[in-house]
């Protein structure tokens, strides 16, 4: 029986907007907005949504690199939120994030020793000659030389780049990664590489990793369970085969209709997704996605659909299924 190594429950994470002279808050951000899910020991959960739906913001209010405005975060069964700075900082090295752009997240002026022997250092191996041993063992983890680790960030391909930015999250062998658009920054023939990596590093350190992606295309190869996000809010959650052949939510019904299939003669109903994502400091009332939604009814205007359990193991929140 696996047993959930994470568990959000209720996450909001709400950024206040200052204006004027004074200072005051003139609008609130809610960039995620109740969200609840949990993730099982060595699974993959993918979560996707158009930009701006709030992924990025619960994977740092996850780690609490942004502090949640309310909710439980619960690593091992332990409420992280209530944690003061010091055993915050010794539970870090069990979860880390890879970042979209590896460039932005390397220091350039650092060697590509320094930069994965940092988190070492931090977490206390404080002898040079152990962490270069380790540094030198993880870049051959991740399918990189010994003798790149004198090397600078500008001297790698934007792969060999993600691959030190998986190493240094390697570096002190943690138990959860979040990994945020890992590979939307790179070319299609490099993308499935790093997946794989990214697969066989699951297998090979027992990793569980959330996700996060853009499109579902990429979470469909590698995720165990999918989740979709839209304005602040989880939509729906299932099985990726579930997700994929019986999607319910209107939302996640468009974006899969926007996926390209390989077969083209292959008949598919296109949902055309009309209109901009609105505002998270002014959400539409009842269903967020009443301003886009193709089967909206009165009551998705006035009420808010409750995210709950529709089949087994499969979530949604949509009146439909009321
Ligand atoms: N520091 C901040 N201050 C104010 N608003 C913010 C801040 N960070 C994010 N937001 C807003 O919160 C919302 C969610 O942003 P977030 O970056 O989490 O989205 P995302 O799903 O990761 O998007 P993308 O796919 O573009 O990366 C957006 O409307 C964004 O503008
Ligand atoms: S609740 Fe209504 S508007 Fe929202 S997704 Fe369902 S049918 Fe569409
Ligand atoms: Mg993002």
């Amino acid at each position: 029986m696996t047993k959930p190594i994470l568990e959000v429950n209720n996450l909001k994470k709400y950024f206040e907007i200052k204006g004027g002279v004074f200072g005051k808050t003139v609008a609130e951000v809610k960039a995620v907005d109740d969200v609840s899910f949990t993730v099982n020991e060595g699974e993959i959960l993918g979560i996707v949504g158009e930009s701006g739906c709030g992924k990025s913001t619960t994977g740092k209010a996850i780690l609490r690199l942004l502090e949640p405005t309310e909710g439980e975060v619960k690593f091992e069964d332990q409420d992280i939120t209530k944690l003061g700075p010091e055993e915050m900082r010794k539970l870090r090295r069990h979860m880390q994030i890879i970042f979209q752009d590896p460039y932005a997240s390397l220091n350039p002026r650092h060697t590509v020793e320094k930069i994965v022997g940092e988190p070492l250092l931090v977490h206390g191996m404080t002898s040079a000659k152990e962490r270069k041993d380790r540094v030198q063992e993880l870049l051959e983890v991740v399918g990189l030389r010994a003798f790149h680790a004198s090397k600078y960030p500008h001297q790698f391909s934007g792969g060999q780049r993600q691959r030190i930015g998986i190493a240094r999250a390697l570096a002190n062998n943690p138990k959860l990664i979040i990994c945020d658009e890992p590979v939307s920054a790179l070319d299609v023939s490099v993308q499935s590489q790093i997946l794989n990596l990214m697969e066989d590093l699951r297998q090979e350190f027992n990793l569980t990793y959330v996700f996060i992606a853009h499109d579902l295309s990429v979470v469909k190869h590698i995720s165990d369970r999918v989740g979709v996000m839209y304005l602040g809010k989880m939509v729906e959650l299932a099985d990726k085969d579930e997700i994929y052949e019986n999607p319910k939510h209107p939302y996640t019904q468009a974006l899969l209709s926007a996926v390209p299939v390989a077969d083209p003669d292959a008949q598919i109903d296109r949902v055309i997704l009309e209109g901009d994502v609105p505002s998270p400091s002014n959400p539409p009332s009842g269903c967020p996605f009443h301003t886009r939604c193709p089967k909206v009814m009165d009551i998705c205007k006035e009420v808010k659909p409750v995210f709950q359990e529709d089949e087994e193991q499969h979530y949604v929140a949509c009146h439909l299924y009321e």
